[in-house]
């Protein structure tokens, strides 16, 4: 079910520097075979795991992930519950997976929204993981239209009277990664749910019916041969 099927010619180029995936449909794969959504969550990390191992085999330079939003308190308390204590689990073995893949783990979002032991163990792994040279961007409380209010007032703390696209830009969470150039959303439904609303707006788009824990290394080359297929024209000709 995880395992990573191999293509030892497939790399992506420069024009795809940076990956975006929402994942979602944990929760409808655990249910489709009679248990909690809670289980899809757990198989989730799995997945989540080795197709971020997958996009740096290919060459990938950025990797984001939408990990939990910040509507997504609204779920169950047992649910959320589930999802905090698989991140805490996830930031315990987080160092290890980083250095074994030359990865920077970053957190986007608003780490206020966490307890102090899990923010502590946030910051540690970031700090840790910072030399190496291929990008994880978690994001967790993450939304983008909060987001874009905290890089304002970031801008504003530093003085900024008249806010300019360079203002807004440079203060992202963000901010240490290129616009992403593709964005993968899968579970089937066609929207973004608050996820990266700034950077996302010359992305290109690719949604696909896989539930997130089914997702495979086929389905990532999939999707990269569909952006590769599509004409980027930024407004130009
Ligand atoms: C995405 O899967 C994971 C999170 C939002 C944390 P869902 O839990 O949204 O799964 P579905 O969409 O309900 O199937
Ligand atoms: C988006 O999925 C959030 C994450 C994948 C973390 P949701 O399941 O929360 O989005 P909606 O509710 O279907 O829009
Ligand atoms: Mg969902």
């Amino acid at each position: 079910m995880l395992q990573i099927a191999e293509d030892r010619n497939f790399f992506v180029d420069d024009a795809l520097s940076h990956i975006g995936f929402i994942m979602d449909g944990n929760g409808r794969w655990a249910l489709k075979r009679g248990k909690p959504r809670e289980y899809g969550h757990v198989v989730g990390v799995k997945t989540f795991e080795s197709i971020v191992r997958y996009c740096k085999e290919i060459g990938i330079r950025h990797v984001t992930v939408y990990a939990f939003s910040t509507e997504n308190w609204k779920r169950p308390e047992a649910e959320v519950a589930k999802i905090m204590s698989l991140f805490l689990e996830y930031l315990d073995r987080a160092k290890r997976i980083a250095d074994e893949n030359d990865m920077r783990v970053l957190f986007l979002g608003d780490p206020s929204g966490f307890p102090e032991k899990t923010r502590e163990k946030m910051a540690k792994v970031e700090a840790e993981t910072a030399e190496h040279s291929y990008y994880l961007n978690i994001a967790v409380n993450s939304g983008g239209r909060a987001e874009i209010i905290r890089a304002a007032n970031r801008a504003i703390r530093e003085g900024a009277k008249e806010l300019t696209e360079a203002d807004i830009e440079k203060n992202l969470d963000s901010r240490r990664s290129p616009m992403p150039d593709l964005i993968v959303r899968t579970g089937g439904e066609y929207r973004l749910s608050n996820f990266l609303l700034w950077q996302s707006a010359y992305s290109e788009l690719y949604f696909c019916e896989t539930l997130w824990p089914d997702m495979k290394a086929e389905d990532v080359r999939a999707a990269v041969r569909a952006f590769y297929k599509r004409n980027r024209r930024f407004g130009g000709v």
